[in-house]
Order: structure tokens, then C-alpha cells, then sequence
């Protein structure tokens, strides 16, 4: 099994960043806690963090031929990124969506995200938990798929 995480712009900034809505770990220890987890579950990762919309295209054009299903938090980009809506669409691959807090408790330009259509499901409000969830989600979908 092969799984990246992808996370969009200001995520490299958390731990620092608002914790009182998006928690006190940094994206390094989510990181950590997820290469953990995927050696538990026999799965590899790759775990890549831009605040460059364009980075984040490139990654997903390449991770059709590298990866099993993707894990996104787009940040703010969620909201309104054809690009990556398109660049997700085109790369035929199950996506699941990330997001650290509840996008639809916040304010009403959070509320929509470019993403839920096309994506299997998607794990938000739980903080770094999140991360975690989403991940044993998609472990479960492709051990599925293998049956
Ligand atoms: C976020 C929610 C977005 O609205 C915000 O722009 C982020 C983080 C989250 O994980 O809760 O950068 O995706």
C-alpha cells in the first residue's frame, strides 16, 4: 500500500499557528505520528507539505503512477482551487479529504469545499486526530479493493 498526505499552504505553520482551533502539534510530529501508524498497517508514505498551488498540481499529476490513494488537506486552497480540483479529477485515484477543524462551524467562506465531491469521504474537526482517522480509512478502503 501506497499512501501520500498532502497538505496545502500555512500547514507547515502549525503548532505555531491559531492552536486554539488547529491544535498544538507541528506538521512534523503528525508526520512522525503517521509513519508510525503506516508501519503498523504494512503501508509506506509520503507525506508533502507546499504553500505553492502549483507544487501541489505537480505532486498529484505525479502521484498517479506513485500512490494507492490520497490524503489531502488542501487548506485554504479547499475553498476555491479548480486547479487542484481538476488535477485531483484527472489522476483517477481515491482521494480523501483532511481537514484539522470543522470547516462547517467556521466562517461561511470555509463552507464549501472544491474537494467532498470528488473525494470518497473526507475526516475533519478532530485536530491531528484527523490525520489518523483518515488514514486507517484508506488502509481499510484498499485492503477492500484487494479482496
Ligand atoms: C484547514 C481549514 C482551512 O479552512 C484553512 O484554510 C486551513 C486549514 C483545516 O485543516 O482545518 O489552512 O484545512
Amino acid at each position: 500500500l501506497k499512501i501520500c498526505f498532502i497538505n496545502g499552504p500555512n500547514l507547515n505553520m502549525l503548532g505555531i499557528r491559531e492552536p486554539e482551533i488547529y491544535g498544538e502539534s507541528s506538521l512534523a510530529e503528525i508526520e512522525k505520528e503517521m509513519q508510525i501508524l503506516a508501519q503498523q498497517q504494512g503501508a509506506e508514505i509520503d507525506f508533502f507539505q507546499s504553500n505553492h498551488e502549483g507544487k501541489i498540481v505537480d505532486y498529484i499529476q505525479e502521484a498517479r503512477d506513485r500512490f494507492d490513494c490520497i490524503l489531502i488537506n488542501a487548506g485554504a486552497l479547499s475553498h476555491y482551487s479548480i486547479a487542484i480540483y481538476d488535477a485531483l479529477k484527472a489522476v483517477e485515484i481515491p482521494v480523501i479529504e483532511i481537514h484539522l477543524s470543522n470547516i462547517y462551524a467556521r466562517e461561511s467562506f470555509r463552507q464549501q469545499s472544491l474537494i467532498s465531491p470528488l473525494a470518497v469521504g473526507g475526516v475533519f474537526g478532530f485536530g491531528a486526530l484527523s490525520y489518523k482517522m483518515a488514514f486507517l480509512a484508506a488502509c481499510e478502503l484498499l485492503a477492500a479493493g484487494q479482496k
